[in-house]
């Protein structure tokens, strides 16, 4: 299957990098999301991201201009019907989710493949939502989309190897690197990233260090480009709960417990960077 044009659902920081790279490829993409104001706000992070690789001399102003011309809003879901693939970058949220994929079967050409972005969610329950199973898979993108290598591809339970195939090899003309994964609580990811930053919080609770110190241990001692702490406030600390507890009722293992402070700042409404205040405060 020859994939050409692409919609990207959800225009926030996960589906504007995914539709960005995809219109970099050559693809044609409909940027969809529900509201003017997000498809605004996605197309002004595509048009400075951009706009700093001419600046830096990596791009010139007439491809920069021939990759924001591939790329069309979409605020009506019917402009699915004539994708190759979807990709959806919605909410993490099982309920709009499923009902995203039974619209999307119904929409869609048969043939096109349903992808979607979640970070944790069981394929095989969303692909249960439509009819195609077998054509429904994950495509796991990381953040921040332009910039990181790696895509965990998720096999659903029925989903075929042909699409697998296919999405793995359209992956490689996105200039990133696919990882096949089966699907189970967290994939590989987030299975083992999420309990770090888990760890690092209750650290962190128990007085073992300050927040500071956790992040350096972690970033001068294993070498990662940031600490455990700062990471959770990059990704949004709402969504590092979210995955704890998905890996906590996947599987009603005790081990994937969230920590009490990671409930309470969520409750506070302490995001991370998002909100301005997570571990650590951000201006602007
Ligand atoms: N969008 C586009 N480009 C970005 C960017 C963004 N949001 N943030 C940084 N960049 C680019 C910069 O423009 C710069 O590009 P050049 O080298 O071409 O000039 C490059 O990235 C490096 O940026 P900086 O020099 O500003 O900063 P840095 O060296 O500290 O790198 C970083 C920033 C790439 C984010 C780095 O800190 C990093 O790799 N952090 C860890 C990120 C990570 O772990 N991501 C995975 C999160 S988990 C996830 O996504 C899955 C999930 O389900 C939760």
């Amino acid at each position: 299957m020859n994939i050409q044009k692409v919609m990207v659902i959800g225009a926030g920081q996960m589906g504007s990098g995914i539709a960005q790279v995809c219109a970099m490829a050559g693809y044609d993409v409909k940027l969809h999301d529900l509201k003017q104001e997000y498809l605004d706000r996605g197309f002004s992070t595509i048009t400075k991201n951009l706009t700093r690789q001419v600046d830096k001399g990596r791009m010139s102003e007439d491809d920069k201009a021939a990759i924001l011309g591939r790329l069309t809003p979409s605020l009506d879901l019917q402009n699915a019907s004539d994708v190759d693939l979807v990709i959806e970058a919605a909410v993490e949220n099982m309920d709009i989710k499923t009902k995203l994929f039974s619209q999307l079967d119904e929409i869609a050409p048969q043939n096109a493949i349903l992808a979607t972005n979640t970070s944790s969610l069981p394929i095989t329950e969303i692909a249960a939502a439509t009819k195609r199973p077998e054509k429904v898979i994950g495509m796991h993108f990381m953040n921040p989309v332009p910039v990181m290598k790696l895509v965990e591809i998720i096999r659903g339970l029925a989903t075929a190897d042909e699409v697998y195939q296919v999405i793995e090899d359209m992956t490689k003309t996105l200039n990133k690197v696919p990882v096949e994964v089966n699907d189970f609580p967290g994939f590989v990811s987030n299975r083992i990233l999420m309990p770090m930053i888990n760890e690092a919080i209750y650290t962190l609770y128990e007085g073992v260090a300050t927040k500071e110190a956790i992040d350096e241990v972690m970033k001068l001692g294993m070498n990662h480009p940031m600490g455990p702490l700062t990471l959770a406030d990059f990704i949004g600390l709402d969504t590092c709960l979210y995955i704890m507890e998905t890996l906590h009722e996947g599987f009603g293992d005790d081990k994937y417990r969230p920590c009490p402070l990671l409930r309470k700042y969520v409750k506070a409404g302490w995001l991370g960077k998002k909100s301005g205040r997570g571990f650590y405060t951000y201006e602007g």
